[in-house]
């Protein structure tokens, strides 16, 4: 699995080649039926209920801030950030974020979330400028990438210096990897190896963040990174 990883190109021009084993590219993973099967899979561990209570709690939004979401499938983080923003009515945010798989694409603009720049990208090679986002966010994307380091580099690149990402990763077990393999065959990481590249990718401070006690089943599922 995870044989090779090729990017969009800044022109954006669809070469699919991101491969998650020999012979299923992550877009037909996430493919219209996938995204269907992803949506329920979610809704069923109330998912979406989980994130928005972390954003909602744990996560520092400010006036002006302008947020990426990497890898928003149907747009989870996303909808919660905005729905976060509304309810302290914060001023002036703007909002970003991109998937690979157009499918996906598809779900999220049924959301019909305004005012959302939304784009179809690779993570390794994304169509931002340098700096230009104070804060990011991602959620189960990084373990369908076939070169993390890469992907955390690119991420990089695209925050303003003293911004903060937050990496929502799925923990490394047997349950997760029973219950992820039609999604992709997804490769988890531990705590610590998701510290020791994030440091080799530039981010100097990491910090773990635990889901409030009222989603609390979500740190069975995974945990969370603060990262500048
Ligand atoms: C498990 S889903 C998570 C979606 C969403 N972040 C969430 O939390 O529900 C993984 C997503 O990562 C996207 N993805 C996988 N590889 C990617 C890449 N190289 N660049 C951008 N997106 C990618 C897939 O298309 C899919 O939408």
């Amino acid at each position: 699995m995870f044989a090779r990883s090729g990017g969009l190109g800044r022109d954006n021009s669809m070469r699919r080649t991101t491969i998650v084993n020999d012979e299923t590219e992550i877009h037909e993973v996430y493919d219209e039926d996938g995204c269907v099967r992803y949506e329920s899979f979610v809704n069923f561990f109330f998912y979406p209920y989980g994130i928005r209570d972390f954003v909602f709690k744990r996560m520092r939004i400010e006036d002006n801030d302008r947020v990426l979401d990497a890898g928003c499938g149907f747009g989870v983080l996303s909808r919660a950030v905005h729905h976060s923003v509304e309810r302290r009515a914060l001023s002036g945010v703007e909002q970003s974020a991109f998937d690979i798989s157009p499918d996906m694409l598809s779900a999220f603009r049924k959301m019909r979330l305004d005012g959302i720049d939304l784009r179809q990208s690779d993570v390794i090679d994304l169509p931002y400028s340098d700096a230009s986002f104070d804060l990011i966010v991602t959620s189960a994307m990084l373990e369908h990438v076939p070169e993390i380091e890469g992907a955390l580099a690119s991420l990089k690149r695209c925050l303003k210096p003293g911004g903060k990402m937050y990496v929502f990763m799925s923990r490394k077990t047997r349950v997760n990897d029973f219950l992820f393999r039609p999604f992709g065959d997804p490769k988890c990481y531990s705590l610590e190896e998701l510290t020791d590249i994030l440091a080799s990718a530039g981010f100097k401070n990491t910090r773990r963040r635990r889901f409030p006690l009222s989603s609390f089943w979500l740190n069975i599922w995974g945990y969370v990174v603060e990262a500048s």
